[in-house]
C-alpha cells in the first residue's frame, strides 16, 4: 500500500543527510577525471540454459559431468523465493521464513526496568531500556552456543519528532509549503536523547523455537552518554584531547552516533562513531588552532541542541571535546563493569564500521569506511598477533599497528598507503607534530597521501571464505561530470556501487592489492542509470544505496540498503542477497523489506547461519512524520504506541540454514 504521506516533502532524515554529506574534502587529490578508459568490470553473462545446452549436445560421460558442473555454476547460491518490492506499513520476508520482533525502542533491558510509557518517558527509565535507532547488530555466542548469546546493538541517533508526544508540529517553510517544525527541547528531553544513544548488550536465548531476551542476565548493559570511557593508543593523553573536565586527555563520557561496527576475533564489540560533528554547537574562531581540523570534519554542525545544556558540546567553551569523538570504541560485552576504550590507533573519522579478519601471519586486519562524500577507505593492521589462548593479550591489539588509506588505481591495482608520521608530508610543517596529530586529523593526513576520494564509504567487509573484501559506496550526487575516476565511475552517483578487493596472495596485510567493481547499483532498466546487475536480476532484485552488509557462514554476501526512498525507486529499503561467484555473479534477490520510512541496518547471523538479526532503523520517518502522525505505527500498530525502531529476528519456519 502506498502511503499518502510519501508525497509530502523531504523527511528530516533526508534533510539531515543532505546537510551531513556535502563533502568536506578540499584536497587536490586527483579524481582522475582525465582517465578516459574507465575500468568497468561487468562480466559477460552466459545464461544458464545456454551453457548447459551447449554442453549437453555431446553424450560422453565426461561431458555429462561437465554439464552437471555447468548447471551448478549457473545456479544461484541462494534458494529462497524472491519477494516483491512494495511500500507498506509493515515488514515482509521471503516465504518459509519467520521475521519476529525481538527488541524495540523502550523495551526492558533489565529485570527491574520500568515498562515503556511513551507519554511519561524519563531519562531514568530510558537508561534501563533499549535505545533508539538500532544500527549495528553483533552476536557473541555464550559457551559456543548458536541458541544463546549476547546481542550487541548500536543506537545511532534519535528522532525527537517521533519520540516526544505533542512536540513537533506541521508548520510552513519560506515557500509556504508544509514542513515539520520542532518544539523546544527541555533539559529532560536532552537527557532522554543522551540515554537513548550508545548501545545495548543483552543476553538472548532460543527456547521452544523462539528467541527472547534474558532480562535477568548478568551481562546486560546499557552504554550511553554518561558511560565513562578510556582513550587509549597513540593519541591518548595528547594536549588536543585534554579538556577542563579531563586534564588527563584519557577519560571521556560516552559515545555518539554509533553506526556500524564489528565483533573482533576475541569477542569484543566495536562501536564506530560516525556523524559526531552534528552534536556540537557554538562557534570557533577562524584563527583557532583547531579551526582547520574542525572544518575538515564539519564541526560544529548543530543538528542537536545539546550544546545549550552541556558546555562540552559547545566548541567555543570546550574546543577540544570534539577531538574525543570520531573513534572506534572497543567494549568487552562479557564484562559489564569493563571500561569501554576509544582506540585512537584506528584514526579519527566518521567511522562507519570496523570488520576484521585474522591474517595468515596472525596479525588482525580491520577495514573502515569514512562515510562522507569524497572521503576515504582505510585499513588497520595490528602489530601484534592474535593469540587464541590469551584473550587478555588480544585486548591490547588495537592500540598498536599501522593505519593505511586506500588509493584505487585505474589499472585495477590498489595501494594501501601507510599513515606514518614523518612520511609523505605528514610532518610538522604541515601541522603533524607526531603520530597523535596524524590520527586526530586522519582525514587531512590522508589528503596528503593521495588517497582516492570515494562515493561515501560505508561497510567494508572481508569474506573469510574467498579472501575478498567488499566495499560499499552508498552514493554521491555531488560528484560532477569530469570528476569520475575508475573506482567511482559515475557522476551524480545517486545509487552507489560495490567494489570487490582482492588482497594479494590472501595476505590481508598487503600494501598492494587488486580491485574491481562488483556492482553499479540502481535500476538496470533505465539506461542512463548505468547499473550493472546481471541480466538474471529481476525488477525486484535491484537496489540502490548499499550501506551495511554481512557475509554468512557459506561466504555469501547480503546487502542492506539506506535511502531507497520510496518516491525515487518505488521500493523501501531491504536486504538483498547477492551472488558473487560463478556465472550468477552480480545477481541480486530481495529477501526482506522494511516498513515505510525505515532504513535496513544490522544484518548479522549466528555462526550456524540458522538465525539472522536485522535492525529496522527510523521506521515511519517518511513525509511529514511526527509522533502523532508517523508514516506507520510499526511494530505495535497501536494508537497509543509510537512507531518504534526494532531488531527483527529471522528464522526458517522448518528450521535449518537460512536461504
Ligand atoms: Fe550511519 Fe554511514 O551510516
Ligand atoms: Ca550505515
Ligand atoms: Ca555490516
Amino acid at each position: 500500500m502506498t502511503h499518502a504521506l510519501l508525497d509530502a516533502h523531504k523527511t528530516l532524515t533526508e534533510l539531515r543527510e543532505e546537510r551531513e554529506d556535502q563533502g568536506r574534502n578540499p584536497s587536490l587529490n586527483p579524481t582522475m577525471g582525465d582517465i578516459i578508459n574507465h575500468r568497468f568490470s561487468r562480466r559477460s553473462l552466459l545464461t544458464g540454459s545456454l551453457a548447459v545446452a551447449a554442453i549437453a549436445s555431446t553424450v560422453s560421460p565426461l561431458a555429462l559431468l561437465a554439464a552437471k558442473e555447468a548447471k551448478a555454476a549457473t545456479a544461484s547460491a541462494f534458494d529462497f523465493d524472491e519477494i516483491e518490492v512494495a511500500i507498506e506499513e509493515s515488514h515482509f520476508v521471503a516465504p518459509g521464513y519467520d521475521a519476529s520482533i525481538l527488541l524495540r525502542w523502550g523495551d526492558k533491558v533489565f529485570a527491574d526496568s520500568p515498562e515503556f510509557d511513551p507519554m511519561k518517558q524519563s531519562a531514568e527509565a530510558q537508561l534501563k531500556q533499549f535505545g533508539y535507532n538500532n544500527d549495528y547488530v553483533g552476536f557473541v555466542p555464550l559457551e559456543g552456543s548458536n541458541e544463546r548469546g549476547l546481542l550487541v546493538v548500536n543506537h545511532e541517533y534519535t528522532n525527537a519528532e517521533l519520540m516526544f508526544p505533542a512536540w513537533a508540529k506541521i508548520g510552513k517553510d519560506k515557500d509556504g509549503k508544509d514542513k515539520v517544525e520542532w518544539g523546544e527541547h527541555s533539559p529532560e528531553q536532552v537527557a532522554i536523547e543522551m540515554a537513548a544513544h550508545g548501545g545495548t548488550v543483552i543476553e538472548i536465548a532460543k527456547n521452544d523455537g523462539k528467541w527472547a531476551p534474558v532480562l535477568d542476565s548478568k551481562y546486560n548493559r546499557r552504554i550511553h552518554l554518561g558511560t565513562v570511557m578510556e582513550i587509549t593508543g597513540p593519541a591518548a593523553g595528547h594536549l588536543r584531547l585534554q579538556t577542563k573536565a579531563d586534564p588527563t586527555g584519557k577519560k571521556v563520557l560516552g559515545t555518539i552516533n554509533n553506526c556500524a561496527g564489528g565483533v573482533t576475533p576475541w569477542g569484543t564489540w566495536l562501536m564506530a562513531e560516525e556523524n559526531f560533528n552534528g552534536y556540537f554547537g557554538g562557534e570557533i574562531a577562524e584563527d583557532h588552532a583547531e579551526a582547520r581540523n574542525y572544518k575538515r570534519y564539519g564541526v560544529p554542525a548543530g543538528d542537536y541542541v545539546w550544546a545549550k545544556f552541556h558546555e562540552r558540546f559547545d566548541v567555543s567553551k570546550e574546543p577540544n571535546e570534539a577531538n574525543r569523538f570520531g573513534w572506534v570504541v572497543e567494549v568487552d560485552p562479557t564484562d559489564p563493569a569493563s571500561t569501554p576504550k576509544k582506540r585512537t590507533a584506528l584514526g579519527r573519522m566518521k567511522h562507519e564500521g570496523a570488520e576484521s579478519f585474522i591474517n595468515k601471519d596472525g596479525r588482525v586486519v580491520f577495514y573502515c569506511g569514512d562515510d562522507e562524500r569524497f572521503d576515504y577507505v582505510y585499513k588497520f593492521v595490528t602489530r601484534g598477533t592474535f593469540n587464541p589462548n590469551d584473550r587478555a593479550a588480544n585486548m591490547s591489539l588495537l592500540d598498536d599497528g599501522t593505519l593505511h588509506v586506500a588509493r584505487f588505481n585505474a589499472d585495477g591495482s590498489l595501494d594501501w598507503i601507510p599513515m606514518e608520521h614523518g612520511q609523505g608530508g605528514l610532518t610538522a610543517e604541515n601541522g603533524f607534530e607526531s603520530q597523535a596529530d596524524v590520527l586526530i586529523e586522519a582525514r587531512r593526513a590522508a589528503d596528503f597521501l593521495g588517497a582516492t576520494k570515494m562515493d561515501r564509504p560505508e561497510d567494508v567487509q572481508p569474506n573469510p571464505k574467498t579472501g575478498k573484501v567488499y566495499c560499499l559506496l552508498t552514493n554521491n550526487t555531488k560528484r560532477k561530470a569530469g570528476q569520475e575516476d575508475a573506482a567511482n565511475p559515475r557522476a551524480e552517483n545517486a545509487f552507489g556501487h560495490i567494489i570487490e578487493i582482492t588482497e594479494t596472495d590472501g595476505d590481508f596485510a598487503a600494501t598492494k592489492s587488486r580491485w574491481e567493481i562488483l556492482l553499479k547499483c540502481g535500476d538496470p532498466s533505465v539506461a542512463e542509470v548505468g547499473a550493472s546487475f546481471s541480466t538474471a536480476t529481476t525488477k525486484n532484485g535491484w537496489f540502490g544505496m548499499p550501506d551495511n552488509c554481512v557475509v554468512d557462514a557459506d561466504g555469501r554476501l547480503w546487502i542492506a540498503t539506506d535511502g531507497n526512498n520510496e518516491k525515487a525507486t518505488g521500493r523501501t529499503d531491504g536486504l538483498w542477497a547477492v551472488d558473487t561467484e560463478g556465472e550468477m555473479r552480480g545477481t541480486s534477490k530481495l529477501f526482506f523489506r522494511v516498513p515505510v520510512g525505515a532504513e535496513m541496518c544490522g544484518p548479522q547471523f549466528t555462526p550456524n547461519a540458522e538465525t539472522m538479526f536485522l535492525a529496522v532503523q527510523h521506521p515511519g520517518d517518511a513525509g511529514l512524520a511526527t509522533y502523532e502522525n508517523p508514516a506507520t505505527r510499526w511494530p505495535d500498530f497501536r494508537p497509543d504506541m509510537p512507531v518504534r525502531p526494532a531488531v527483527v529476528v529471522v528464522t526458517k519456519v522448518t528450521g535449518g540454514k537460512i536461504a
